[in-house]
């Protein structure tokens, strides 16, 4: 699966402008697509809004700032077959490469994933890169020991049941999966750790936040 980055209009923050919006039901392929395009254009917008805070080998749960450094939340990974769904540019997987971790990165965009393959040769630390829906892993059965994600694609599924099924599927007995993603009290919050910024992040119909300022001083 590949495709070129999409040529949504974008509004004046970068991201793609808000505009006929609607709810509707939208099965997987549609979903999948929308959910491709929005990411491709946002991308850029995304790691420059972000990139700094994730760093290009670090694993970050949160704009909150826990690390998965301290809250070792998925045990030991040295030698463990670990599958990150969403991840971006990919920082997490590059941290888990240094610790030792047989890692596989995954996500849907290619706008991601091209930055994802620069911090790769950037880095030297270089992480195979995988585009995929998180709703239909390439992925065969029982042969991951940890799934993991930091608001990687499970918040952006039409079919977030399916999306965990499939982690279900792929993940040995025994296996572990973690995943961060938005409570619905998160969002009246800055989606960034940033400490001068404050306002009102309404949900977008792709589940992002709609940051708005009210006061940068
Ligand atoms: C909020 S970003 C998080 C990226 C990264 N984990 C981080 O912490 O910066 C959400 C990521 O999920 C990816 N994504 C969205 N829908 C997806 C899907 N259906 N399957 C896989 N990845 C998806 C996007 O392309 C994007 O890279």
């Amino acid at each position: 699966m590949s495709e070129l980055p999409s040529s949504l209009p974008l509004g004046s923050d970068g991201y793609p402008a808000a505009g006929g919006v609607a709810r509707r039901p939208a099965g997987a392929a549609e979903s999948a697509r929308a959910n491709r395009r929005w990411w491709d254009a946002a991308a850029p917008a995304y790691l420059a809004e972000h990139g700094g805070d994730l760093g290009d080998a670090d694993f970050l749960w949160c704009p909150e700032g826990l690390r998965e450094a301290e809250a070792h939340l998925l045990g030991e990974v040295a030698g463990r077959r670990v599958l990150e769904i969403g991840c971006g540019s990919a920082p997490c997987s590059r941290w888990l490469r240094t610790a030792g971790a047989d890692v596989v990165a995954l996500d849907l965009s290619a706008g991601m994933l091209a930055r994802a393959a620069e911090l790769n040769r950037a880095t030297g630390i270089d992480v195979p890169l995988l585009q995929a829906d998180a709703g239909a892993l390439p992925v065969a059965a029982d042969t991951v020991d940890v799934v993991c994600s930091a608001f990687g694609g499970l918040p952006f599924v039409a079919d977030v049941e399916g999306a965990l099924r499939e982690v279900a599927r792929v993940l040995r007995p025994g296996g572990r999966f973690v995943a961060s993603v938005n409570h619905p009290m998160r969002w009246p919050f800055p989606d960034s750790p940033t400490p001068t910024t404050s306002g009102s992040c309404p949900p977008t119909s792709t589940g992002r936040p709609t940051w708005r300022p009210t006061d940068t001083g």
